[in-house]
């Protein structure tokens, strides 16, 4: 695949599955991630390169943007992956966590998706992948907050789709469910008879195999054909990669 991606949140989870994936299929990267040792190593191993980014700081993320499009030689493509997860039931929702995820999940893709749009324009065949949440299309209980700020990117996603599109962009919102060190965190903090009623719910709700998905085998492979002028008449869609979970 001729194509030259940017992955936002590349050290990590989905994102270090998109490098290697889309490294695999013959893009040139450069990942992004706050997380700097992580992400290098994972950038090396696919043979791309990565540059520190915290998504949260405007100045950084379009510097960086600049930078990576300057060792790429343009951009075709920009994957967002980058965000946290936030869990606590909605009445306690204070106004320090609500910024943080706020900021973190739904400005973080705003900047980013702005930065890259200059080198966007410049090609013929562009589009965005930006990473939301089924919280985002359906109930999270203990996670409004979350839900809120995926919601919001989705929001966003649509209406870049629209707005971008006399660009030649286009843009992809993305709802999967993966075993990552997110998901791996959020269960860590669960008690035995949590777990449990965890396990349950998910051979009930997802038909694929009752469980999450494999970054690598699941996930990075559909980011990958996003990216790729196999996906040149989609736009403005929300695509659940999760085993059918909530159908
Ligand atoms: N894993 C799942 O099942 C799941 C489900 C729904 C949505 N998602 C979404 O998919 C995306 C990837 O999640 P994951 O499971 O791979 O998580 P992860 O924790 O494995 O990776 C997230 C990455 O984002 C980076 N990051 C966080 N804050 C940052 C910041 N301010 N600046 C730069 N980088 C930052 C982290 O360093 C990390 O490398 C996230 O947006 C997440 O909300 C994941």
């Amino acid at each position: 695949m001729d194509k030259k991606v940017i992955v936002v949140g590349g050290a990590s989870g989905v994102g270090a599955a998109c490098v290697r994936s889309l490294a695999k299929e013959g893009a040139a990267v450069v990942s992004l991630d706050r997380s700097e040792e992580q992400g290098l190593g994972v950038a090396e191993q696919a043979g791309q390169r990565f540059l520190t980014c915290d998504v949260t700081d405007r100045d950084q993320v379009f510097s960086v943007i600049d930078e990576a499009a300057d060792l790429l030689g343009g951009v075709d493509s920009l994957v967002h992956a980058a965000g946290i997860l936030l869990q606590g039931p909605a009445e306690d929702v204070n106004d320090e966590d609500w910024a943080r995820v706020m900021d973190i999940n739904a400005r973080g893709p705003m900047l980013t998706n702005q930065a890259a749009l200059p080198h966007l324009k410049k090609g013929d065949r562009s589009s965005i992948a930006n990473f939301a949440s089924s919280s985002a299309l359906t109930a999270y209980p203990n996670g409004a907050a979350y839900a809120a700020s995926k919601g919001a990117v989705t929001a966003w996603t649509r209406t870049i789709a629209v707005e971008w599109a006399r660009y030649g962009i286009r843009a992809n919102v993305i709802h999967p469910s993966a075993r990552t060190a997110m998901l791996e965190d959020h269960l860590a903090k669960m008690n035995d008879e949590e777990l449990a009623a965890y396990k349950e719910l998910l051979l009930q709700k997802v038909p694929l195999g009752g469980e999450f998905g494999d970054p690598d085998r699941d996930i990075a492979p559909v980011i990958t054909f996003l990216v790729s002028d196999g996906a040149r008449f989609m736009t403005g869609q929300n695509i659940a990669v999760n085993g059918g979970y909530y159908i």
